[in-house]
């Protein structure tokens, strides 16, 4: 596997390319097309505060901050931040812009509403620990979404490699050119590029499936995956040269830290959950409708049955149950939540 320096020493090399791509994108549907989509897919505030991670030349950074997210943007090739610098500053958009690896983010837990990442998690080493640290900086509520194709599986599927093949040539003979400046087509090149599959860390791995375990794994909530969201996002010319893995979104949510559930069903409301739901309210400072306490971390849920009407009334705390609750029992099992 390559390091993080050689990495990163790849995509400073790139990101002229790149930003070639991507001022094709600043002038095109595409401005408007991500910046509806995202915005269906989070309660958007203005001055929401959004992570732009992986930012290469600052598309996202550009296009949010111009929606009315705060945004942040890091990137750990310095050339693309250089990049993205000069572009959000010729785009008149005030984005903070950081050389950092998305392994170890220097921001403090809790500090974002939305984290977005396109194009980035195939190039990543280590994808548990990079969820991990997302779902970390969210704050409770946040969102992450995630774009990314399976870029990599041409190079180990045979049958999708002669696929791209047939796609890259007809590209070639349609529009003249691919997206990387090539003009003719080059099998000899091609097959280069992708003979040193064995190096890559997801060689012979299906995505977003892949992706959703470890979404789960780290604690993120309501994960939702769109297999093919390049509907309105891409023009003809992509879907036909990448339309054998297109993109794909998968959406996770920071939820509480804590779920505390009283049952108020028949049984336990008769005896007692009302009030230990009141006084759960007033010992934990909850003035939300939604009952989470200031800082999200902390949800009170007026379940259904928990199935111990007998021993009633039943609170569940994170999944640990507790029957025939006294009041003075509140205290031992708030010190859980802690
Ligand atoms: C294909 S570009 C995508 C850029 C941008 N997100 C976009 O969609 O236009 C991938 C970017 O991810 C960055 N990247 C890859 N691994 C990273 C890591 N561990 N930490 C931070 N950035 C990383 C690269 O430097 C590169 O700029
Ligand atoms: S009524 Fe509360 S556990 Fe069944």
């Amino acid at each position: 596997m390559k390091s993080q320096a050689q990495i990163n020493a790849h995509w400073s090399e790139s990101a002229k390319n790149y930003d070639d791509i991507i001022q094709d994108e600043l002038s095109s549907f595409r401005v408007e097309g991500w910046t509806e989509f995202i915005k269906s897919h989070v309660d958007f505030k203005p001055g929401m505060k959004c992570l732009d991670t992986g930012c290469g030349p600052g598309f996202f950074s550009i296009i949010l901050s111009k929606a009315g997210y705060k945004v942040t943007a890091i990137d750990g090739a310095e050339k693309m931040v250089e990049t993205a610098r000069e572009n959000c500053k010729n785009n008149g958009v005030d984005v903070q812009v950081l050389e950092m690896d998305a392994h170890y983010l220097d921001f403090e837990d809790d500090t974002f509403d939305l984290v977005v990442s396109r194009n980035v998690t195939h190039a990543i080493r280590d994808h548990k620990r990079v969820y991990a640290e997302w779902r970390r900086v969210l704050k409770p509520g946040g969102v992450l979404l995630i774009f990314d194709a399976n870029w990599h599986l041409s190079w180990s599927e045979s049958e999708m490699r002669e696929d791209s093949k047939r796609r890259y040539k007809e590209c070639i003979e349609k529009y003249g050119s691919d997206f990387n400046g090539n003009t003719s087509y080059d099998e000899e090149k091609f097959e280069e590029i992708h003979a040193d599959v064995e190096k890559h860390p997801l060689a012979g791995i299906r995505r977003p499936d892949f992706d959703f375990g470890i979404m789960k794994a780290v604690g993120f909530d309501e994960i939702v995956i769109d297999r093919d969201i390049t509907h309105n996002l891409w023009d003809d010319k992509e879907k036909l040269l990448y339309g054998n893995t297109p993109m794909f979104m998968i959406k996770g949510m920071k939820g509480c830290d804590h779920v505390i559930e009283v049952c108020m069903a028949g049984c336990c409301k008769r005896n007692g959950a009302e009030d230990l739901i009141k006084t759960l309210k007033e010992r934990l400072k909850i003035e939300r409708d939604d009952l989470t306490t200031g800082d999200g971390k902390i949800k009170v849920v007026e379940s259904g049955c928990l199935w111990l009407c007998k021993t009633p009334p039943v609170i569940s705390v994170n999944g640990r149950l507790y029957t025939n609750v006294k009041m003075s029992d509140l205290d031992n099992i708030l010190e859980t939540v802690k």
